[in-house]
């Protein structure tokens, strides 16, 4: 018996035939199955068009030859490619009972109404069982691939073009007839395409573009497309990045038409003048050309434009760049047998160009016309270009000559509604927020973005590091060294750069993450330096010393395939809290010892630079992912930043990140696990300084402070913070407070806080009241770390129920608790008292820290004043609820609601902190969803005399030490109560 599963188009295009003998009783079984194109690290691609920098060529008007075919597709989606319907490209196959489905749309999160399968959030490790190139090798029956072992969507629709863009008869265009192509920005992960039930190609790379020459299957009238798209494939090895993991066709797919003599891609540069202020733009273009054209008496005039006035002019002719007789004078003048290609076909020179920088990011626009002999302009392609250079010299990098520091954030393409598609709407949202934050650049972590966010970030002014679609996580370095890879990770960083090379915001090339380091990095890194001088290369993974190799004994930090030194979550030089560990000790707990500190890297010395832009001192050093931003975070960001503006080589960094990856279905938001999705690793998609739907959190204010104190210092402008943007909190004033009440006379009392509570010895206030010591927070996602960290001894310790000893004195209506804490216990998270109060004490008016919460390791962006808000507004709602609301530097706080008696608490000596919610702690800690929280009817206000930081080690350092609880000391809580 002969079995044969058709996979299409790889029938037709590539195919091998893989014979497996079975024996199985009598019957000898003969499986011949076709060659799997997605399951080969060989194949990236099919008929694939070579990658060119972004444009969308054009006639008289923008978009004139362009046809979307975005929009309503029929669709048909299964659980594995077995169930999917081999012919369905034939152009007679009956699509009626298919269900319609739009593109660009995420399968599996949408806002369509349909969604297709299961969406998965994993960090590092693969969804389906590693065994590269196979992404269908039977996993745990437990994951979801074992089910969904590798979701495939069978797209078809039909288009009409305009009858110019067809020849006669196809495949025969007669000249003139021009060409058609048809372009995908991004698809997840792999995808053959059909028209006209003719196979045109394959390619895979979800983040890059795949353009397809189509001319030769189109035709007059209605025309039939195709699409089949494969959630994993053997590209999705380098696509291991810390995300969900979603399939479809996520960005815009196009065609649109050229001459049969066209610019297919045109490379611009801006380099400044030896001396002077002159500058010089370089224009490299490059053209194809079809049907027996020869581009003879054809030339590419380039215009540069400052908004409608013409700054200077070039042409050169096609056939010079053509070189279709392969002229060996010419070659030998633009590619000589030795030495350096040339890249300046045209030249214009701009005398003191307006130059670009992220906080004057001025634009000129480059007006390409392409003319025929006879002089008629027959393509229009425009390009945007930025006066900018970039230098690393004496350890800084300079822009236009001027050292700068990179106040970055790591951002994730992510809608918590449409996953991994974007809209201009919140491209633009994000920019506006960030630029609002001081944020001046943006890793694009982990993958080239979709095109538009360039163009944004060229004309709102952002610095961006570009980033090659490659990661292999759960792999480690095993496929880095790999030669049977190099090809695939190559692929990768052509593209990108291909793509992008035209945007002056880029200003690093980073070869990816978390990928170790290997031969193929070091090629990736070549690459990119040959192709692009001008930029310096970045790749995280690249460090460490050659001494681990068994054959090298250099002990230098680094490999030179790099030109700046990266690291993530870093310490900085203070003394971190090392919990377990005896004090005096030069042990150092392993959650904290495994990060390096920034500052020393930075003051190592014998480092230099080979980048040609450079000045061979030594490289900067940048942490590429820092502040870990996970639920109630960035602790000591202030720290970070005074080290940064300490040492001129420290470049600055790169947040972790910028928006929190949640999936909304109404206002809830749910995380990984939360689909049933298998594995997962739950909660630790949600990093970001602002929330899935791009709600500010104290975090981004934290940010836009110490960030703001940054670029003050480099004589920037900034925004400041705008504390009236707090939501349900306002400032009623600074002055400061004088007490309402004197003090009463002496009335001793020593009470046992084992006591249920202290109800009778309050005798000045409501006879409801009921105090109790508290030492537990309901913890932090830092507090958790990973698994390891305090919030588990704080649960072996029973703190949560603890009643710590605590005396009372009370002189009138003057209390002083004083805690002694137990040598036993420990790091503590808070050290106070908590009162229970009837829910009607709603209105809460305080002196001391706000308008947002602020820890004493986060408080820069919160002053001190007078402030009023509602307990029901206390709280923030991070999707995994966890303690919050807590307000530093306190002297009063009062509360006061319908019905009840208001009560005011202030400070008699020193400061207090205090929160007000209408959530227990214990009861916070038992929920792992926000929308499971219900107001409990009962207002807690925690007053403590000492609260331990933040940190940052849900992923990073933890609490410095200064800004945790000493045990050692004693602490007094002073306060008047009435
Ligand atoms: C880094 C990684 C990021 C993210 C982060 C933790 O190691 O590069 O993608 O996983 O850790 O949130």
């Amino acid at each position: 018996m002969l079995m044969t599963r058709q996979t299409g188009c790889a029938s037709s295009l590539y195919m091998k035939q893989i014979l497996i003998g079975l024996l199985l009783s009598v019957a000898t079984i003969t499986i011949a199955q076709e060659h799997r194109d997605w399951e080969d690290n060989h194949v990236l691609q099919i008929n694939r068009e070579p990658a060119r920098a972004y444009f969308i060529p054009y006639g008289e008007q923008k978009g004139d030859r362009t046809l979307s075919l975005n929009g309503l597709w029929q669709f048909r989606w299964t659980k594995t490619p077995e169930e999917r319907i081999p012919d369905f490209y034939r152009t007679d196959f009956v699509d009626k009972a298919w269900d319609t489905f739009p593109v660009p749309a995420n399968w599996e999160v949408n806002t369509s109404g349909h969604e297709y399968g299961t969406p998965i959030y994993v960090s590092a490790g693969y969804p389906f069982k590693i065994d590269p190139p196979y992404v269908t090798r039977e996993p745990k029956e437990a994951w979801t691939t074992y089910v969904e072992r590798n979701p495939t969507g069978q797209y078809r629709r039909t288009f009409c073009v305009p009858d110019s863009w067809i020849a006669a008869s196809p495949g025969t265009s007669p000249a003139g007839a021009g060409q058609t192509f048809l372009r995908f920005e991004g698809v997840m992960s792999a995808f053959y395409v059909w028209v006209n039930g003719q196979c045109v190609g394959y390619s895979q790379g979800s983040m890059e573009p795949s353009e397809f020459n189509v001319t030769p299957y189109i035709k007059k009238g209605e025309n039939h497309i195709a699409i089949e798209v494969y959630k994993y494939s053997d590209g999705s090895y380098l696509e291991d990045q810390d995300f969900w993991r979603f399939g479809g066709i996520h960005r815009d797919v196009l065609l649109y038409h050229t001459p049969d003599v066209r610019l297919r891609d045109v490379a611009v540069r801006t380099l400044p003048a030896k001396e002077g202020k002159d500058w010089t733009l370089t224009v490299n273009p490059q053209f194809s050309v079809y049907n027996g054209e020869k581009g003879e008496g054809y030339r590419l005039v380039a215009t540069l434009m400052d908004g409608q006035q013409a700054v200077a002019c070039d042409s050169v002719a096609a056939t010079e760049v053509l070189d279709l007789q392969h002229k060996a004078s010419r070659m030998n003048e633009w590619f000589p047998q030795r030495g350096y290609r040339k890249t300046n076909r045209m030249e214009i020179t701009v005398a003191q160009p307006k130059l670009w920088n992220a906080e004057t990011p001025h634009l000129y626009t480059l007006c390409m016309e392409l003319k025929n002999a006879e002089g008629k302009t027959i393509e229009r392609v425009t390009q945007r270009v930025g006066f900018r250079n970039i230098r690393i010299a004496g350890g800084q990098l300079l822009i236009n000559g001027r050292a700068i520091k990179l106040r970055g954030v790591n951002r994730h393409e992510h809608d918590p509604l449409r996953a991994r598609v974007m809209t201009e709407e919140l491209m633009l949202r994000d920019l506006r927020l960030m630029k609002q934050a001081n944020i001046n650049a943006v890793r694009l972590a982990h993958y080239p973005n979709c095109p538009r966010w360039y163009e944004l970030c060229d004309s709102i002014g952002m610095y961006v590091m570009d980033e090659a679609d490659c990661e292999t996580h759960g792999l480690r370095g095993t496929l880095s060294s790999t030669p049977d890879w190099a090809d695939a990770f190559i692929d990768r960083v052509v593209r990108m750069a291909e793509r992008d090379k035209n945007h002056p915001s880029i200003i690093f090339w980073s070869l990816g993450n978390e990928s170790g380091y290997g031969a193929n990095h070091a090629a990736m890194s070549a690459w990119l330096h040959e192709f692009d001088p001008t930029r310096p290369v970045h790749y995280e993974g690249a460090q460490g010393t050659a001494s681990v190799r068994s054959d090298m004994t250099r002990t230098s930090h680094d490999p030179q395939t790099v030109d700046v030194i990266s690291r993530f979550y870093p310490r900085v030089m203070e003394e971190y809290l090392n919990p377990g560990i005896a004090e005096g000790s030069d042990q150092e707990r392993a959650e904290n010892a495994r990060w390096e500190r920034l500052l020393e890297i930075a003051q190592r010395e014998g480092d230099h630079c080979s980048w040609e832009g450079s000045d061979g001192g030594p490289r900067p050093v940048m942490t590429s992912e820092y502040a870990h931003a996970m639920g109630n975070a960035l602790g000591n960001f202030k720290e970070y930043w005074d080290e940064i503006n300490s040492n001129p080589r420290l470049l600055g960094g790169f947040i972790w990140d910028w928006v929190d990856q949640g999936i909304m279905r109404g206002d809830s938001v749910f995380y990984g696990g939360d689909f049933g999705d298998k594995p997962n690793l739950n909660a630790f998609c949600l990093n970001g300084i602002v929330m899935s739907n791009r709600t500010l959190t104290p975090k981004y204010y934290e940010v836009q402070a110490v960030y703001g104190e940054a670029a003050r210092m480099a004589g920037e402008e900034y925004f400041p913070v705008d504390h009236s943007q707090a939501v349900g909190v306002k400032r009623i004033g600074s002055d400061r407070p004088q007490s309402k009440k004197k003090a009463n006379n002496s009335q001793l009392s020593t009470l046992n806080s084992q006591l249920p509570n202290l109800n009778s010895q309050l005798s000045t206030l409501n006879s409801q009241l009921s105090i109790r010591p508290q030492v537990f927070r309901a913890p932090t996602d830092n507090d958790k770390s990973f698994g390891n960290w305090l919030a588990k001894d704080w649960k072996r310790c029973g703190l949560d129920t603890l009643r710590i000893p605590m005396t009372t004195e009370q002189n009138g209506d003057e209390w002083t608790f004083t805690f002694e804490i137990p040598d036993t216990l420990p790091p503590l998270p808070r050290l106070g008292i908590v009162i229970e109060l009837p829910r009607e004490y709603e209105l809460l008016t305080w002196h001391g820290r706000g308008p947002w919460d602020n820890y004493p390791d986060r408080k820069v962006s919160c002053p001190i004043g007078w402030w009023q808000s509602e307990v029901s507004k206390q709280y923030v709602h991070y999707p995994r609820p966890q303690h919050s609301g807590n307000h530093e530097d306190c002297t009063v706080v009062e509360l006061h609601g319908k019905g009840v008696k208001p009560l005011r608490i202030e400070a008699t000596e020193g400061t207090f902190s205090f929160s007000a919610l209408p959530y227990s702690a214990q009861y916070l800690a038992s929920k792992t969803h926000d929308y499971e929280l219900e107001d409990q009817g009962k207002t807690y206000l925690s007053i403590d005399c000492a609260v331990m930081g933040l940190g940052n080690s849900s992923c990073g350092p933890g609490v410095l030490k200064k800004y945790s609880i000493d045990k050692q000391r004693r602490h007094q809580l002073k306060i008047r109560i009435y």
